[in-house]
């Protein structure tokens, strides 16, 4: 009989445990950067770790629901520019490389989070 099994990058990646450290360390890469950390001043950072797992996992193909408030309300009162967005989802592909996600499934999952740029960059 034909099987055809179909894997999202999420299961490929190694599921909730790898987004989880990848989120942590995007973070701590994040605080580190002087373009960056001043925006998570009286942030709650283990709740929104929480929310960029969810959001993350539902982005890239899991089950994981993500109900919060939607990306262009999140960010609109920070006025990011592209360079913010770049710096950010640079951090994002260090630390999916820290976690020694391959290079191909790296480039699939930045090619889902790049359109995300328009809700998160001022405009
Ligand atoms: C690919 C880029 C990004 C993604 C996917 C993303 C995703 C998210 C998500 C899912 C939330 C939670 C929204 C909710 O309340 O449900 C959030 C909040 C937040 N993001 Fe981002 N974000 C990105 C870029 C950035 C950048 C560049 C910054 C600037 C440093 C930033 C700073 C924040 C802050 C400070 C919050 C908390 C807002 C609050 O609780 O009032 N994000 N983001």
């Amino acid at each position: 009989m034909n099987q055809t099994v179909t894997t999202t990058l999420f299961a490929r990646i190694g599921g909730t445990k790898a987004i989880q450290s990848i989120v942590a360390d995007l973070f701590r890469r994040a605080l580190a950067d002087n373009d960056l950390k001043g925006y998570y001043d009286g942030i709650d950072m283990n709740k929104l770790t929480d929310q960029y797992v969810k959001f993350l996992s539902a982005t890239l193909g899991g089950m994981k629901q993500y109900t919060g408030k939607g990306l262009r309300k999140a960010h609109n009162r920070f006025g990011l520019t592209d360079r913010h967005f770049e710096r950010f989802t640079d951090h994002m592909a260090e630390a999916m490389r820290g976690a020694d996600i391959d290079e191909s499934e790296i480039e699939e999952a930045m090619a889902m989070i790049m359109p995300l740029k328009k809700e998160i960059v001022a405009g």
